[in-house]
């Protein structure tokens, strides 16, 4: 399997929703400890609602939707004009949360994410303003544009779950999840992630440019009239919300992992730590992340147990901005999904 971008193969999630993605995500349970159907049926069905406005790019929407039953952040990267912004703004649409998005700019400050204390004449004293931030579904989009300083305060905020102004800290919201475009770092004028800090993301999902007939479809839609900024026009409604969600994400805790899968997603770990291509390999808390991501993609496929697919097939995205090239393999053209793919390869999976 090719692992170069673009194209639905180049994403782990990718390849295993190729051949029928809906059908995929909403193939019937398979057995009787598969969960019951009222917040399966509605995280499934975000699928279709934010397919009626983003032609293709399953592996991002899957992914995005194992990020909300995880509780954790997204990292989405893709060139400009993939549909990164009207995928997480319809995703936001199709779920009855509150959801603010952030534009990020190179004068943006941290106050503008985070809130700041503003001087309130009439009673004479500082009241806290909620900056953004508080909110359940956050797109912070084009992350790469703002200075480090104010990504700071987003991640920190991601991983604290509170804002502390002047020693005083506040909670977020419950849930609170990010969501963050990235182009990619090449581009001029932008600020990389700090690396140290990538694994504050969940997953990080590519969208790749679209295939043809993808790209045709995408043209027939603005053809017939579809406007990106009108997303109630295009019939996206909520279809789940937070009782969905907190039932989802219970019931993927109880997903059951056979000790041979959980040594598994460790031999997986150990061996990108082996990789000759890796000055870093996945550290414990990302084969951490790896068994919550492969749980969520087992329930949402309509098992109550984990599989060694479920595994490699959440490996790339839940593992690709773990990992840290050598800057020889770098300079060679090896990126981290061609590594990790290597590495897939080369354990023994249990049977
Ligand atoms: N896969 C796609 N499905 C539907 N529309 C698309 C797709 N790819 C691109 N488009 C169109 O191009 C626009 C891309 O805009 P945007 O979401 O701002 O992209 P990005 O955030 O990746 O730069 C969309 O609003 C839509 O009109
Ligand atoms: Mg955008």
């Amino acid at each position: 399997m090719s692992t170069t971008e673009p194209g639905p193969p180049g994403d782990a999630a990718g390849a295993v929703v190729r051949r029928s993605p809906a059908d995929q995500l909403v193939e019937a349970p398979v057995d009787g400890t598969a969960p019951p159907s009222g917040p399966h049926a509605a995280l499934v069905s975000l699928r279709e609602e934010v397919a009626k406005t983003v032609v293709g790019q399953d592996a991002a929407v899957s992914g995005l939707v194992i990020a909300l039953l995880c509780g954790g952040h997204a990292l989405l990267e893709g060139v400009p004009g993939v549909a990164k912004t009207l995928l997480v703004r319809t995703l936001a649409a199709a779920l009855d949360l509150d959801t603010k998005r952030v534009q990020f700019t190179p004068d943006l400050m941290p106050g503008d994410i985070t809130g700041s204390l503003i001087y309130d004449a009439g009673a004479a004293r500082f009241e806290f303003r909620e900056g953004p931030v508080f909110t359940n579904l956050l797109l912070a989009d084009e992350i790469n544009r703002t200075p480090p300083k104010t990504q700071a305060a987003l991640l920190e905020a991601m991983e604290e779950r509170t804002v502390t102004v002047e020693g005083l800290p506040r909670r977020l919201p419950d849930p609170f999840l990010v969501v963050a475009t990235q182009n990619p770092i090449e581009y001029e004028g932008t600020y990389a992630l700090p690396e140290a800090q990538l694994d504050r993301f969940l997953v990080k999902l590519t969208m790749p440019l679209p295939q043809r007939d993808d790209e045709v479809r995408v043209l027939m839609a603005h053809d017939q009239g579809f406007d990106p900024r009108n997303l109630a026009a295009a019939g996206v409604r909520p279809v789940a919300g937070p009782a969905e969600l907190a039932a989802g994400r219970a019931a993927v805790r109880e997903v059951t992992v056979r000790p041979e899968v959980l040594a598994y997603i460790v031999d997986v770990a150990r061996a990108t730590r082996q990789s000759p291509s890796l000055h870093l390999g996945v550290s414990p808390r990302g084969a951490t992340a790896l068994l919550a991501t492969a749980k969520a993609w087992a329930w949402l496929s309509g098992r109550g147990y984990c599989t060694p697919d479920d595994v490699k097939a959440l490996a790339r995205p839940t593992l690709r901005h773990r990992v840290s090239l050598r800057p020889e393999a770098e300079l060679e053209g090896v990126t981290s999904d061609a590594v990790l793919e290597q590495v897939l390869a080369g354990v023994p999976v249990p049977r």
